[in-house]
């Protein structure tokens, strides 16, 4: 056999193995990790909260629950572009509360992290407000409430899908 030929079958063995060895891995060192009581808690207060390609609310379905439509329209509406759900771990603490531990978001995917904060931490946003009629204002007219936002009107969405974003802030505590 040609010298090439062997190098190129080395260089595809050597790939197909690292990735499935990540992959192994990966996923069991993932699956390791138990759930927290939190993840249990949000798990239920979703309907449920893992991605899969198998999964019907993934592929169109509505989400089993209030708060579950909430995380959806969440996503859809690109919130998570402008909010992060997970504080740094330094001064993020006192204001936006503390991060998550690995096994409060165990199973969930997508799990909204974000990846660059323009506008305050989600991830505690009950602990500090849970009042329904400010969440209403401010989603409809954000400079209503807080002068200056740079956040959009939400003006589109329906009194059901506020309903249902509001029932999935109140989820964050
Ligand atoms: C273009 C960026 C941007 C987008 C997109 C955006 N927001 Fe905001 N949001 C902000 C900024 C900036 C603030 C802080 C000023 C204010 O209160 O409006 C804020 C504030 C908030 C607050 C209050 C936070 C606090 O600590 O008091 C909530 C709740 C919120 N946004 C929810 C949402 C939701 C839900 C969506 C999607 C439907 C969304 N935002 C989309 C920029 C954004």
């Amino acid at each position: 056999m040609p010298k090439y030929v062997a190098g190129a079958v080395l260089v595809v063995l050597v790939i197909f193995s690292s990735v499935a060895i990540t992959i192994v891995g990966g996923s069991t060192y993932m699956n390791e990790i138990p759930k927290t009581e939190l993840a249990i808690e949000k798990e239920k207060m979703l309907g449920h909260s893992a991605w899969t390609i198998h999964d019907p609310w993934m592929r169109g379905d509505d989400a089993p629950t209030l708060a579950g439509k909430g995380k959806k329209i969440f996503i859809r509406e690109g919130c998570w572009w402008c909010h992060t759900l997970l504080p740094e771990q330094t001064q993020d603490w006192t204001y936006f509360g503390e991060p998550p531990v690995a096994g409060d978001v165990q199973g969930e995917a997508p799990s909204l992290f974000g990846s660059d904060r323009k506008a305050p931490d989600l991830l505690h946003i009950a602990s500090r407000n849970r009042v329904k009629a400010w969440h209403y204002v401010h989603h409809r007219d954000p400079r209503a409430v807080t002068p200056g936002s740079i956040m959009p009107a939400f003006t589109h969405l329906t009194d059901h899908e506020l309903d249902a974003i509001i029932a999935y802030l109140d989820t964050l505590k």
